[in-house]
Formats: C-alpha cells, structure tokens, sequence
C-alpha cells in the first residue's frame, strides 16, 4: 500500500529499510518519502517507530490506517 503518494513510496519500502537498521531521516533520503507536500510525514515515522519497537506486524496495520487520512 502507498505511503507516500508524492513518491510512490509503500508501506512495505519503509518497513523493510527500517529493518535494514535505517532511521527515518536515512529512509527520507533513499525512498524521498515525505519530501513533497509532507502529509505522509507523521504516517512514515510512525511506520518507522513501530518497527524500532520490533513490532513490524504492528506497523503494517498502522500504515494501513495512515494510509485512510492521506489519501484524503
Ligand atoms: S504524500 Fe509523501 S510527500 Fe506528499
């Protein structure tokens, strides 16, 4: 599911670079996600957070609802 719509960045992108051991700032700049309008800030860094927290089943319901108030 997309994340970021501006880059095209999805729930998936964020989930397996912050396993990689990635911190939001470095996924920013691999992914470019919240780069643009910024409404997917907040949703990405929660993505990142819940899998810091080793809870990456939880962050992909999280970004599931993330997901609901950005594409509005
Ligand atoms: S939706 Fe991510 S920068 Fe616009």
């Amino acid at each position: 599911m997309i994340v970021c719509v501006c880059n095209r960045v999805s729930d998936r992108d964020i989930v397996r670079h912050a396993h990689a051991g990635m911190g939001f700032d470095d996924i920013q700049l691999e992914l470019g996600v919240a780069t643009c309008c910024g409404a997917c800030e907040d949703c990405a860094r929660e993505i990142v957070a819940q899998c810091s927290a080793s809870h990456p089943v939880a962050a992909l319901h999280m970004q599931t609802a993330c997901h609901a108030s950005v594409g509005a």
